[in-house]
């Protein structure tokens, strides 16, 4: 097996090397801007610079970059390593419950106490952060986020590049257009088919 690096060493890889070691694996390296000394690893690669000329070779890449304020860094290493034909890792922590009748992208990161139901289907490249849950027949896009407790109910259709807040909730057989940001601890009551953030009870488009 080929030795794991991460990508990002801010706190959603703490959160993934915490998974990690419950599944008995260590990690021998990761990339970050600056060296960021962590209980997990002390092997600092390097920067972008590393991660450009990263290749398949002894390695396989486990993308740990958070993603709240935007999806272009997580998804711009994504397509790096897709491009360097490098091995991308899913992560998903044995504490969380993925229904085996549901489809995992590549690249995802699903962790503690999160449940994905039956005929659910998430693209590459997504996080299902601690304690979300992903109701039945959901099915989103590629590069999205579902940040700490988000509730999607069943049948819901989200785009790319989506970040749903903490705590928020979905109401079921909703659509959400690609691009939108949902603030923490919203209710998104309708359909939402124009990108941009949106946020309150029912969610509104922030001016
Ligand atoms: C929605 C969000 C992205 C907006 O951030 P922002 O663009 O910096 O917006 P601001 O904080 O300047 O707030 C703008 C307005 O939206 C309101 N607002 C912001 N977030 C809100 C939320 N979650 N629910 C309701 N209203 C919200 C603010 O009260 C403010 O209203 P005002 O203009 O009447 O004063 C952010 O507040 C948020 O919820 N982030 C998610 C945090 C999170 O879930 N992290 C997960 C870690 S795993």
């Amino acid at each position: 097996m080929r030795k794991i690096v991460c990508i990002g060493a801010g706190g959603h890889y703490l959160s993934c090397c915490d998974a990690l070691s419950e599944l008995g694996k260590s990690v021998h390296g990761y990339v970050d801007l600056v060296t960021k000394p962590n209980p997990f690893c002390n092997n600092y690669l390097g920067n972008d610079e590393w991660l450009a000329t990263a290749e398949a070779g002894e390695f396989a890449y486990l993308i740990t970059l958070g993603q709240i304020k935007s999806y272009v860094p997580r998804k711009r290493v994504y397509q790096t390593l897709e491009k360097n034909g490098c091995e991308i890792l899913t992560l998903i922590s044995q504490r969380s419950r993925t229904s085996p009748l549901s489809k995992i992208g590549c690249g995802c990161t699903v962790l503690n106490q999160a449940v994905i139901g039956p005929m659910t289907k998430i693209g590459n490249n997504c996080i299902i952060n601690n304690s979300a849950i992903i109701e039945h027949g959901t099915k989103i896009g590629n590069h999205c986020h579902l940040a700490t407790g988000a509730i999607v109910n069943g049948d819901v259709e989200i785009g790319d590049e989506c970040f749903v807040g903490s705590g928020a909730v979905l109401r079921e057989s909703l659509k959400i257009t690609s691009g939108v940001v949902i603030g923490a601890g919203s209710v998104v009551i309708s359909d939402i088919l124009e990108s941009g953030t949106w946020a309150g009870n029912p969610a509104r488009k922030l001016s």
